[in-house]
């Protein structure tokens, strides 16, 4: 194929999007681990899985960069789940040391590339990946909203008993339980779910949204979710490599809009062939803003932290 994916890290968010990209024959893929074998079994494993699958899309397994070099798009997976006794800030000094060591080897290789950023915690991971790669703003994007909505579209298809096909869902602010879902901009066919269910109910399925991933690290025992999370990403390296001009909820660093200045932060964007290609600002309520703002000034005091 005349497309190449690069993916960092072939744990099982890493691997799980490796597949999906190969499966839809969207790009070749590079599956890139700092653990010897682990990148190339589960590439050869993907590889033998491609007659059955009927793809011709090629993958490499590998701990080095080299075989990355070109990729138009780059997903960075790496780094280490929080284990027992570590604090959350242990983990964003190693993660961002992670962060660092490979985007400054990817980039080496594919200085034309879109990052899309995966790792978490996520939007202060985007900040170390935006000044490593000293890649323009429009091609450093974090992967967080495209998840958290399709989280939403299926609560809302699971109460309603509809297709999760006729579901919108809009959702602003940083990953994590700071996010911010917003209902009235959330429809099935175009009719607001204000108008399709009773409140309650309604912020019930908003507060199951916002813990969607520890639901699903409560359930797993240990890791965490990693096919939806592998959707999404692939979701925006399409929107990119096929120039979509897709609008999804994306984690970008900001420039003023919305009121808010250099930090990343998620943001409906039209997503294309240049990566970011616009932020698109709605009209937020006043509550919605203070949200908005609140969620960027958490990242803004993670990044403190991690200066620390
Ligand atoms: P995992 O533990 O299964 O895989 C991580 C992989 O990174 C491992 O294979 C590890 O060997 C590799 N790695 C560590 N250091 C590396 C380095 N220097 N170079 C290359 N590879 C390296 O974890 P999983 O479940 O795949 O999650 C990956 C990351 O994605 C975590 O930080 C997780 O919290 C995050 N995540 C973010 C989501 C989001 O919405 N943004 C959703 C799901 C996961
Ligand atoms: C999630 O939302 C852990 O960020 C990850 O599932």
């Amino acid at each position: 194929m005349n497309t190449k994916i690069t993916v960092i890290g072939a744990g099982n968010v890493g691997a799980t999007t490796a597949q999906r990209v190969v499966e839809k024959e969207l790009a070749d893929v590079v599956l890139v681990d700092i653990v010897e074998g682990i990148p190339q079994g589960k590439a050869l494993d993907l590889i033998e899985a491609s007659p059955i699958e009927k793809h011709d899309a090629h993958l490499i397994g590998t701990n080095n960069y080299e075989a990355s070099e070109g990729s138009d798009v780059i997903i960075i997976t790496a780094g280490l789940p929080r284990k027992p006794g570590m604090r959350r800030i242990d983990l964003l000094h190693t993660n961002a040391e992670i962060m660092k060591k490979v985007t400054r080897e990817a980039v080496r290789f594919s200085p034309d590339a879109t990052i899309i950023v995966v790792s978490n915690p996520l939007d202060v991971m985007c900040h170390v990946a935006l000044e490593v790669s000293g890649f323009p703003r429009n091609r450093v994007i974090g992967m967080a909203g495209v998840l958290d909505a399709a989280r939403f579209r299926s609560f809302i298809a699971m109460e309603l008993n509809v297709s999760v096909e006729n579901t919108q869902a809009f959702v602003l602010g940083r990953h994590g339980n700071h996010m911010i879902p917003i209902p009235r901009y959330s429809t099935v066919s175009g009719i607001p779910i204000t108008e399709l269910m009773p409140s309650d109910r309604l912020e019930a399925l908003v507060e199951r949204t916002r813990n969607g991933g520890a639901e699903i690290v409560k359930l797993l025992k240990q890791g965490s979710a990693y096919y939806a999370p592998a959707s999404a990403a692939v979701e925006m390296a399409e929107a990119i490599i096929k120039d979509k001009k897709k609008i999804l909820p994306c984690a970008v660093y900001l420039e003023g809009e919305y009121g808010i200045k250099d930090v990343f932060v998620g943001v409906p964007v039209k997503l294309g062939i240049d990566g970011v290609e616009d932020i698109i600002q709605i009209q937020l309520t006043p509550e919605e803003q203070g949200a908005l703002e609140k969620s960027a000034q958490s990242v803004l005091d993670l990044l403190e932290e991690m200066k620390k």
